[in-house]
């Protein structure tokens, strides 16, 4: 990869179609974190249909796919969707698609009111606004049947560099992954993605911003704290429909 200047500028979308920060073995502590840490309010079982929106490159997909009834990704990186259907190439349940780079709330290769568990996770900081998160809302909407359940995860609040960066090293602590994650920072990747975070600024709300998106589109939404992701600063949203 090129060294990122100001002529050079990036947004999101590609750095991540581009990125090698986080090691499989990140990945995948990440992803059984997220499905351990977020069974009790969702619940995932045989009937379930899931969307996965930004789903990376399979590794929650891997450990929920075969648990529930069907399994939807979607992500803007072709380069992530291709590792998904690599990885899941023995599973039927699972479908991946990309999603239009200049249109990523165009979800119309997924079926519409189908869905009952939509998770959306590590996503909305790499949204160009806050007003995204209200995009998000109202596409899901479409997408789903009563009663569905979401969660959406890392919402960044007042956000700085510093803070977001001793999140990750406490979350390293308390999941007993910090080897990892001081590897991750030590890394020269870790090097690109500051440069990039100090060019492409990652989404970071407000109090009121977050207490908009807890309320503000008509279904309560519960708050969390750290716990659904292994960044201790990072909040999380839960909402049923
Ligand atoms: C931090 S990764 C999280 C991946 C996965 N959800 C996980 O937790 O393992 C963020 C993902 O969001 C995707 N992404 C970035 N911008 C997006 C957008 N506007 N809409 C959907 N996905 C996006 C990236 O390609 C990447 O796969």
């Amino acid at each position: 990869m090129s060294s990122l200047g100001e002529s050079a500028r990036t947004d999101w979308i590609t750095y991540w179609d581009r990125q090698k920060l986080f090691s499989d073995r990140l990945w995948q502590l990440h992803a059984r974190h997220f499905v351990k840490a977020s069974q009790e309010l969702m619940a995932f079982g045989p009937e379930d249909r899931v969307l996965d929106i930004g789903c990376g490159s399979g590794y929650i997909a891997a450990l929920l796919a075969p648990r529930v009834q069907e399994y939807w990704g979607l992500d803007t990186s072709p380069r992530f969707i291709s590792q998904c259907r690599a990885r899941l190439v023995d599973e039927p349940k699972a479908t991946f698609e990309v999603l239009p780079h200049d249109d990523y709330f165009d979800f119309s290769q997924a079926p519409k009111g189908h869905f009952n568990k939509v998770i959306c996770v590590g996503v909305v900081p790499l949204y160009p606004k806050v007003e995204d998160v209200g995009r998000l809302m109202e596409t899901v909407r479409e997408m789903i049947t009563p009663e569905a359940r979401m969660i959406i995860t890392d919402f960044v609040l007042n956000g700085s560099i510093l803070k977001d960066v001793w999140g990750s090293i406490m979350g390293g602590i308390k999941y007993e992954c910090l080897g990892e994650k001081l590897k991750l920072l030590w890394g020269a990747s870790t090097t690109e993605y500051l440069k990039q975070r100090r060019l492409e600024k990652i989404l970071s709300f407000t109090k009121n911003e977050l207490e908009y998106a807890l309320s503000g589109y008509g279904v309560a939404g519960r708050l969390i704290k750290g716990q659904l992701g292994m960044n201790t600063q990072r909040w999380h949203i839960f909402y049923q429909f």
